[in-house]
């Protein structure tokens, strides 16, 4: 099967946000205890994070974690984290059926995120808590010193403001499973006082108001048009979660799903341009895409799982392991966010560690890559610049979402300092070779080609701790240049970087 895809210099979507690459760690499961904490292991630092686990979020690249939750924080004491160790309350998660030992708080999770190299995002309870504990956590985190919470701070030994710029007002307040659920006129409401509040505070912070948990929610869209109409003057983004699943085992279904992405994208988007119009305003509010992954493999089992236990700590829980074919899922989703980068402008793979997460660990033993780090790697790594307008010419198929669904998924990437344009290609097709022809217009010169290629024959192959290197990219020498273009052959059912040098 043959693709014809153009990139044009001046057909460009938006510079992405870096912040596209950001992930997300709750206090769920083994993310925190026993994922990044656990002293007493062999690489473990004197503050008992593990240093295998720094390693690999910085090789990671991720700009951005938000903390701590996620549904825990609808029911979290932030006030529980902070102070001596010993002295920390025991308190009975609601939000997953387990005990919190207060062990890593804000100052455990600061330092943390200073030697993972990214930045943190938090998330304020609006679900058993709200606008007092709210904003006396931003001055606690934000304020240099001299007013009570600053100086408690500056007490536990943090005479530094944190400055954390992003801050979500709550999580997933739509779904009937949160803790202190609200509809939308209530959550609008409590959303746009706490934001003021903090706003008052700096006006300078980035904050973030929830949208649907998922685009299949009863009540979205509406739920945006209520909740932005409602805080529209205070908000920077609206936060859109989705999980995808294979109940059915069926791929090319499953690889259809980004269709489904990218609707629910695009009816938020003008769901923000109705009530930016509805109010005559000149501002804009963005999509922070704050929770995103595959999430299925062991969600039914955990669910059961979680109804009959008796209150654990750090259980295992929600471990997907994820096979090669989430890596050419993750690849269509990652591209989707690309080429609406223009309003999505954060993006975070929920989660990082253990819980449905890229990085796995044993206790005591060693940490290894899932095979969807990979896809998230290569992009974080070279999908930083001006995202392009691609034309593509390829045959489609029906799915269940959306009558024509491109054998092709590719986004293109321009970095102008780098003078690079990197391509990420997934052929959908189960038993057919995609050939491609890349035509660059405007750009120069093209000097090199580089292909790096994730494929592997079955579709369930998994690292694991004793085959961790299963599925990796690798070089792979079906790119050449010819003239101003590229012309690549990729196999059925395979992810590809394709970049070029200018
Ligand atoms: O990431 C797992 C959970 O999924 C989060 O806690 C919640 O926000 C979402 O429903």
């Amino acid at each position: 099967m043959e693709a014809r895809v153009t990139a044009h210099a001046r057909y460009t979507i938006a510079d992405i946000d870096k912040r596209l690459y950001g992930s997300f760690l709750e206090h769920l499961g083994r993310a925190v205890y026993t994922g990044i904490y656990e002293p007493g292991h062999p690489t473990a630092l004197p503050n008992g994070m593990r240093k295998d686990v720094i390693d690999l979020v910085r090789e990671l690249d991720t700009p951005v974690c938000r903390y701590p939750g996620g549904n825990f924080v609808s029911a979290y004491n932030w006030e529980d984290g902070i102070g001596a160790k010993e002295s920390r309350p025991t308190r009975l998660d609601l939000a997953w059926r387990t005990s919190e030992s207060n062990q890593v708080g804000i100052h455990e999770f600061a330092e943390w995120a200073e030697a993972a190299g990214t930045d943190m995002m938090l998330a304020v309870n609006l679900g058993s808590r709200g606008l007092d504990s709210a904003r006396n956590f931003v001055e606690y985190v934000n304020h240099p010193g001299g007013s009570q919470w600053s100086d408690l701070r500056r007490q536990n030994g943090r005479a530094d403001p944190w400055n954390v710029k992003l801050w979500c007002l709550g999580n997933e307040m739509d779904g009937p499973w949160q803790v202190g659920h609200k509809s939308a006129a209530e959550y609008g409401h409590l959303a746009n006082e706490t934001a003021k509040a903090i706003r008052a505070f700096d006006d300078k912070l980035e904050l973030i108001v929830c949208g649907s948990s998922h685009s299949d929610m009863a009540t979205y869209p509406q739920w945006e048009a209520t909740v932005l109409d409602a805080t529209y003057d205070q908000v920077d983004y609206i936060s859109l979660h989705m999980y995808f699943e294979n109940y059915e085992n069926k791929t090319s279904e499953f690889l259809a799903l980004p269709e489904k992405l990218d609707r629910y994208i695009g009816t938020v988007s003008g769901v923000i341009d109705f009530v930016k119009g509805s109010k005559r305003s000149k501002r804009d509010v963005k999509i922070s895409f704050d929770e995103w992954n595959v999430w299925y493999h062991e969600r039914k089992n955990d669910a059961k799982r979680m109804r009959e236990w008796d209150w654990p700590h750090a259980p295992v829980l929600l471990e997907d392991i994820y096979n090669f074919e989430d890596v050419l899922q993750v690849g269509c989703i990652i591209n989707t966010f690309i080429r609406r980068s223009d309003v999505v402008r954060v993006a975070c793979i929920a989660q990082l560690v253990n819980v449905i997460a890229p990085i796995m660990t044993e206790p005591g033993g060693s940490s290894w890559r899932q095979t969807i780090y990979h896809p998230f790697h290569l992009a974080s790594r070279y999908g930083r610049g001006t995202a392009l307008h691609l034309d593509v010419d390829c045959a489609s198929y029906a799915s269940n979402v959306a009558d024509a669904v491109s054998y092709l998924d590719i986004a293109g990437v321009h970095d102008g300092d780098a003078g690079t344009i990197t391509f990420f290609a997934v052929n959908r097709h189960g038993s057919e070779r995609l050939s491609i022809k890349l035509a660059m217009e405007r750009f120069g010169s093209i000097k090199t080609v580089e292909h790096i290629l994730i494929k592997h024959d079955d579709l369930e192959a998994r690292n694991t701790k004793d085959n961790p290197h299963n599925v990796a990219p690798r070089k792979s020498d079906d790119a050449v240049v010819e003239g101003n273009g590229v012309s690549v052959s990729v196999p059925p059912y395979s992810y590809s970087v394709i970049r070029v040098r200018l």
